[in-house]
């Protein structure tokens, strides 16, 4: 089965890099001040009144500039004369040196974005308000779970589907699941729906319990997580017993204290009712990703909230940062430095174009919102 990595692409960042050794070295003031000390005690000073030697003087002439070539030679390492050249890209390297230093800010590269990318990506907010946008290949990215699925879950219904990156993710996660527990029971009841999937489950959600249970329980079609293939309904299905929820079986405690760092999270919580519109689901989780679904637990936001507290993140202002070591977020003020960790912003989408800022020493990947933006995910890559 596919084991691949967890969120992070491998999208790689080229150019902007310069290797140490070309940073050219300046002196510092304190050097420049012994400098201009030292010069005028000078011996030649107490001889100017005696007519000067011209022979004398051009070796002396000579010598002084092929000493200063010596110098140079030997503190810029070079083992060859020094042309002009040299001396014009030692110039152009310090004054990139004095940029590089200036923080990473100078170390960057532009995105160019669409207005499509808005409604696409792992984080992209499906509810009641923002409908999906349906690509126009809407199957393309989406695949049978049964063919695709490891041997550590089951899927209720061999024609059930989910979009092939969520397979993957709840993959590696029911591998480690199994490998921490030896549970391999969960099953996935329900997957990726088509718009007139969402339209017959409504319509038999009403003829059954009426409108007002269907519209508790059931997103209008087209404005429903199962449409993007990221969501999924799960249960616990055991050969001769029966059927379970996750919420109250005791071998799922290690899903549901750990499904977070996996990228999963518990789409509806009885808590953020008024928030979602959607009444407890115990059985809805939902891919967005690490480390947004560990922040979001952190933190304790639902999706909604999220999307929105992200809001307040961007590139040249204050970002948001992911410490992995510590499991923490906190804001990176503007210009400030960092080692290490997952920076996280969000962009504005524009009509048409959207240019976006990214450092260059990071992987990253880009989700659109569903919004009206767009937000950025870059780790910084080990020095
Ligand atoms: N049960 C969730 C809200 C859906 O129908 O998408
Ligand atoms: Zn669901």
């Amino acid at each position: 089965m596919n084991n691949q990595g967890n969120n992070w692409n491998d999208n790689r960042s080229g150019g902007g890099f310069y290797p140490e050794q070309e940073i050219k070295r300046t002196y510092t003031p304190e050097e420049a001040g012994h400098e201009r000390q030292r010069k005028p005690v000078s011996r030649f000073r107490h001889r100017r009144h005696r007519p000067p030697n011209p022979g004398v003087v051009l070796i002396l002439l000579v010598f002084a500039v092929v000493f200063g070539v010596c110098i140079y030679m030997l503190a810029s390492g070079r083992s060859r004369p020094v042309s002009e050249e040299d001396f014009l890209q030692s110039a152009v390297s310090t004054k990139d040196s004095e940029l590089l230093e200036s923080g990473e800010n100078s170390r960057e590269q532009t995105l160019t974005l669409t207005e499509d990318q808005v409604h696409t990506g792992d984080l992209i907010l499906v509810n009641y308000a923002y409908p999906y946008t349906f690509p126009a290949d809407a199957e393309a990215e989406i695949t049978s779970v049964s063919s695709f699925k490891n041997d550590k879950y089951y899927v209720r219904d061999n024609t059930s589907k989910l979009r092939k990156s969520t397979i993957e993710k709840f993959n590696i996660l029911t591998e480690a699941y199994y490998a921490a527990t030896g549970f391999s029971s969960m099953q996935v009841n329900s997957g990726y729906r088509s718009y007139q999937d969402q339209v017959d489950l409504y319509a038999s959600y009403v003829s059954t319990n009426g409108e007002e249970y269907a519209k508790a329980y059931v997103a209008n079609p087209g404005y429903s997580e199962h449409h993007t293939g990221l969501a999924m309904d799960l249960n616990v299905y055991v050969k001769g017993e029966g059927i379970y929820y996750v919420e109250s079986y005791d071998k799922c405690a290690w899903y549901r204290e750990n499904c977070e760092d996996y990228g999963f999270i518990l789409r509806y919580p009885s808590e953020k009712v008024y928030i979602t519109g959607i009444n407890y689901e115990s059985w809805h989780y939902r891919y967005v990703g690490t480390p947004h679904s560990l922040i979001m637990e952190e933190r304790d936001l639902c999706l909604e909230e999220y999307i929105d507290f992200l809001k307040s993140y961007t590139y040249d202002g204050t970002r948001l940062l992911y410490n992995t070591e510590t499991g923490t977020s906190a804001p990176l003020d503007a210009g400030e430095s960092y080692e290490k960790g997952i920076l996280i912003y969000y962009v504005q989408a524009q009509p048409g174009e959207t240019k976006c800022t990214v450092p260059v020493d990071c992987t990253y990947t880009v989700s659109g919102n569903n919004v009206d933006g767009f937000i950025i995910t870059a780790e910084k890559k080990a020095s």
